[in-house]
């Protein structure tokens, strides 16, 4: 419950929204947004691994994104496996472990395969742990948990257990686009997260706008339902 004026939360998590906005605000078919986006994500990932982020939780794709153009969603998986690839080899050389999260069995094959490869050539890096939830819902997530013993084993008395979906608890969650909601992203892990919302499209996010939200992160009083740390300390030099 201390507050670390320098502190880079530990685990973020961010909502990467807004690539088709920023396409159709220039004029352009959104898959063009999801492009740029991409190449967003290497720099926040750098970024966010340079200033001691310990773990990096990103949503690239819901299970409601189902519902969009079958060419919408054919074009972000081609993306997810191309930068796959393009991105695995500084990844290893950065120490990022790469999970991936969310169900599998819908994912192209070939996807499937490339995910699982990675994982499994990144297992050992430590600096950071990068996730990529694709195909994630966190409601079905707490359902399998829930079903599977998992959610016990999750309980906040045991955080750092997890298993079966449920990630350590999150310490910040960032949406980018404007929207103020979580859109079934990590609901259960989120219980005690600093929620910061930024009105720039994902594309346009800077190392400079997570620094501000870093900033804005290290001044929040984090109570966990227990008292301001003035309060604190007032009682102890009494
Ligand atoms: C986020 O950007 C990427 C995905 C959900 C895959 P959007 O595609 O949702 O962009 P907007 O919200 O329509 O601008
Ligand atoms: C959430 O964004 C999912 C991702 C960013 C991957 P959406 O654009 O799908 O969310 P809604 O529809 O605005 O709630
Ligand atoms: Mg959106």
């Amino acid at each position: 419950m201390k507050r670390h004026l320098t502190a880079v939360p530990d685990h973020l998590a961010i909502i990467m929204d807004g690539n088709g906005r920023w396409a159709t605000q220039r004029g352009r078919p959104r898959w063009m947004g999801h492009v740029r986006g991409a190449q967003t994500v290497r720099k926040v990932v750098t970024h966010c691994a340079r200033r001691g982020v310990g773990q990096l939780t990103l949503y690239a794709f819901s299970s409601d994104n189902w519902k969009r153009p079958q060419e919408e969603v054919k074009l972000l998986f081609e993306l997810f496996a191309t930068h796959l690839d393009r991105q695995l080899p500084e990844l290893i050389s950065n120490d990022i472990r790469l999970t991936v999260i969310g169900r599998r069995d819908r994912l192209p094959s070939a996807l499937a395969e490339r995910i699982n490869a990675a994982e499994a050539r990144t297992h050992s890096c430590r600096r950071m742990h990068l996730r990529v939830a694709i195909d994630y819902s966190s409601r079905t997530a707490i359902q399998t948990a829930a079903t599977s013993g998992a959610l016990e084993r999750a309980m906040p008395d045991r955080s750092d257990a997890t298993g079966a979906g449920i990630l350590p608890s999150v310490d910040m969650v960032l949406r980018t686009g404007g929207e103020r909601r979580l859109s079934d992203f990590l609901l259960w892990e989120s219980a005690y997260a600093e929620l910061a919302f930024l009105d720039v499209n994902f594309p346009d996010l800077t190392a400079a706008d997570l620094d501000t939200v870093f900033a804005d992160y290290a001044a929040r009083d984090r109570r966990f339902g227990g008292v301001q740390v003035v309060d604190q300390l007032i009682k102890e030099s009494a």
